[in-house]
């Protein structure tokens, strides 16, 4: 990350919510830089920080192998502020007292005032916090006051106003806390006087200064999904360094309809140097007949790696591996101290042991709808950067039973004609994700004079924030009607339509 003018470092103690302060931050304009726990003293200086955030963790100060910070840090003279555990610890290093475990305070806790406050001082006398601690300051170190408590009597946030130093037991950065936003801002700007210059777009030109530093003169290679993250990360890392990073997109053979052929467009428009290797035969010669999802997935990942490798090989003198990786796949992937980090669910899969290339993740901290911004802000087509969520697997795992070709075209038509409905009425836009799946379940229907006995199509459609969790999307019926009829009319092998009105828990979005 490149030095900025103001910058807040958030130490991460391991919460998982560090990720949430650096896009509160972000959201009010402040940028900021997440660093180890273990950072020293020396290297904090480096970034010339306007103030210092302490995460939350799981770990107990009390433990003997917990975590703990260079405690030079404290002496820098910059504004700290810690959060659960970092309170804890910013207590313990100052000479106070923390108990562990006594009182478990788990949820939403209401919190009282007990006195003047610098950070707290435009915020209503009792508030709603998220809790999420096990242990509490029992002794305050010399100098620090309590200014509230909870209503059980813990101390709920401290504060030492001649060193600027704070604590909050709760978590401001999460949305169930009343007022957190407010206090993050009063922290960022009325304590460590951050102006808030900073934005996406003026972040684009300093990671990209950071790519070109990190890749010197060396190559880049990158699997292309068609999807949003792998998609920006490309044209992020094109503009920093032009034709030295090659694409790869794989055709599995199960993406949707004229999918890889509009997707290969848009790549080309952006000017990105894309290596197109058709590889659906193979695939699907390799999947006929398979009906275990796992198996599925299993088969995809080896010839997904088999055939990225192969067309990478070709590349003269790549070293980097360029991958969308954004900040849930992070967490998604256990966040492990120190280790590289590769999306656990296939689209670049995993990397083969003999390829020994370095990781280029240039948006491993942001989310997704900032990724999208983002992606907006350097030019990547509309169509891209508002692409729903497509799983790696594809098609794969909405052909439920024996994959065949012909099957893969029956969902094809039947998913195009959904998506072009729900475009048609407006709602597409407004849908976390929407498609087909073909059941290999076959039922009468009559046609005409004749009976027909085929196999029955399921419309899925959700709303979600983040794929954890997800509603069925209510759509009108009219449209419903539409589709349905359109399906059944003008795709051959389906005669039977059903919407899934399940949401997730206790369904999963796909069906496999
Ligand atoms: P589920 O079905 O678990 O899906 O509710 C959550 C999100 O993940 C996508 N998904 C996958 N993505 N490889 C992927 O790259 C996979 O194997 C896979 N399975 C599910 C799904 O589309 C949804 O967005």
């Amino acid at each position: 990350m490149p030095v900025h003018n103001e910058n807040i470092i958030i130490i991460n103690c391991g919460s998982q919510f560090t990720q949430l302060i650096a896009r509160r931050l972000r959201e009010m304009k402040v940028h900021s830089v997440i660093v180890n726990w273990d950072i020293s003293c020396v290297e904090v200086k480096k970034y010339s920080p306007a103030g210092i955030i302490i995460s939350g963790g799981p770990d107990s100060v009390n433990d003997e192998d917990a975590i703990t910070i260079d405690p030079e840090i404290l002496n820098t003279g910059c504004p700290v502020l810690g959060i659960c555990y970092g309170m804890q610890l910013l207590a313990k290093l100052s000479g106070g007292r923390v108990n562990s475990g006594h009182v478990h305070e788990y949820g939403i806790t209401k919190i009282l005032r007990t006195g003047d406050s610098e950070l707290l001082k435009d915020i209503p006398e009792s508030i709603n916090v998220l809790m999420s601690h096990g242990d509490s300051v029992s002794e305050l170190p010399g100098g620090f006051c309590a200014t509230s408590r909870t209503a059980g009597g813990l101390t709920a946030s401290i504060e030492d106003g001649g060193r600027k130093f704070y604590g909050l037991q709760f978590h401001p950065e999460v949305i169930h806390t009343e007022h957190g936003q407010e206090i993050l801002r009063r922290f960022a700007f009325g304590i460590c006087g951050c102006s808030g210059d900073w934005d996406l777009a003026g972040w684009v030109e300093g990671i990209i200064e950071d790519i070109r530093r990190t890749v010197g003169n060396g190559r880049v290679v990158c699997g292309l999904s068609g999807g949003v993250d792998s998609s920006v990360a490309a044209a992020l890392v094109n503009r920093a360094i032009g034709d030295r990073l090659t694409c790869v997109f794989v055709n599995h053979g199960l993406m949707r309809l004229n999918e890889p052929e509009q997707v290969m467009r848009s790549y080309q428009d952006m000017g990105l140097n894309v290596i197109y290797a058709d590889a659906s035969e193979k695939f699907l010669r390799e999947l006929e007949g398979v009906t275990d999802p796992e198996q599925k997935r299993k088969i995809i990942g080896r010839l997904f790696i088999e055939v990225f490798d192969e067309e990478a090989k070709k590349i003269d003198g790549a070293e980097w591996l360029l991958q969308g990786t954004i900040y849930p796949d992070v967490i998604e992937s256990g966040n492990k101290k120190g280790a590289a980090v590769i999306k656990s669910h296939h689209n670049v899969g995993g990397l083969p042991e003999h390829m020994k290339m370095k990781l280029l993740e240039p948006l491993r901290d942001l989310f997704k709808d900032e990724v999208r911004r983002l992606g907006g802000i350097i030019g990547v087509p509309e169509a891209i950067v508002s692409r729903q969520p497509f799983p790696g697997p594809g098609l794969a795992v909405r052909c439920l039973g024996a994959i065949t070709k012909g099957r893969l075209d029956v969902l094809r038509q039947a998913d195009a004609i959904f998506t072009e409905e729900l475009k048609r009425a407006g709602l597409y836009a407004g849908i976390w994700q929407s498609f087909c799946v073909l059941l290999p379940v076959r039922t009468v229907g009559v046609m005409g004079d004749s009976r027909t006995y085929s196999e029955a199509v399921v419309l899925r459609a959700v709303h979600s924030q983040d794929a954890m969790t997800a509603e069925w999307a209510r759509i009108d019926y009219g449209v419903l009607d539409a589709v349905s009829k359109r399906i059944c009319n003008e795709v051959r092998g389906v005669n039977r339509v059903v919407l899934d009105v399940t949401s997730k828990p206790p369904a999963t979005i796909e069906w496999e």
